[in-house]
């Protein structure tokens, strides 16, 4: 799919929920929990981690956003945060690109990026695996659920 990968800012926050919502519909079938992070997140809250300076990503379609990405920087790590593509759009590539620009805007001083993701969830772990990720750990998340964290060294 034909996208241009850009900054986020506050004033996506509106299509950075619409998306995510759609997007982690899926994973809270999934898993039969309906109030997972990225489905209750606010608003207020998007608009306050777009406007942060943590790098933050989409990906548009012409005037449209079909995915984001966000981040938060702990000193030498670097968690990626909320990959999320347009229900209609997956499977085109846009969410490995999303990763690879993440990665590359990360802080000079970052030295691994990581993420985490419901232990239940192949094809996502498929997905980041394909990327170079490599499992390190797993944890029981706030409501209950088995994760996985993978991480990348940054080159
Ligand atoms: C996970 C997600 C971001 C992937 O984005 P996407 O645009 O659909 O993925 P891509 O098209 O870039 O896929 C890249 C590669 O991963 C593979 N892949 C992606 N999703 C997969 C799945 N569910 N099962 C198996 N493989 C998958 C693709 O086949 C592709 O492999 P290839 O490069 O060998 O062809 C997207 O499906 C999504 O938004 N899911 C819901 C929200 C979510 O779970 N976010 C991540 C939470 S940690």
């Amino acid at each position: 799919m034909n996208v241009h990968i850009g900054q986020l800012k506050p004033e996506h926050a509106g299509e950075v929920m619409t998306i995510q919502r759609a997007a982690y519909l899926q994973e809270a079938r999934r898993y039969g929990a309906w109030d997972l992070p990225p489905l209750v997140e606010t608003l207020d809250q998007i608009r306050d981690h777009l406007a942060d300076g943590t790098p933050a990503l989409g990906a548009f379609s012409g005037p449209r956003l079909v995915g984001s990405v966000r981040s938060r920087v702990d000193g030498e790590r670097m968690e990626v945060a909320r990959l999320s593509v347009a229900p209609d759009v997956q499977g085109g590539g846009v969410g490995r690109r999303l990763l690879e620009a993440i990665s590359e805007h990360a802080p000079d001083d970052v030295k691994v990026v990581w993420l985490f993701t419901g232990a239940e969830s192949e094809g996502n772990i498929a997905f980041y695996e394909s990327a170079g990720f490599v499992r390190v750990s797993e944890h029981l998340d706030a409501v209950g659920i088995r994760c996985v964290t993978l991480e990348q060294k940054v080159i």
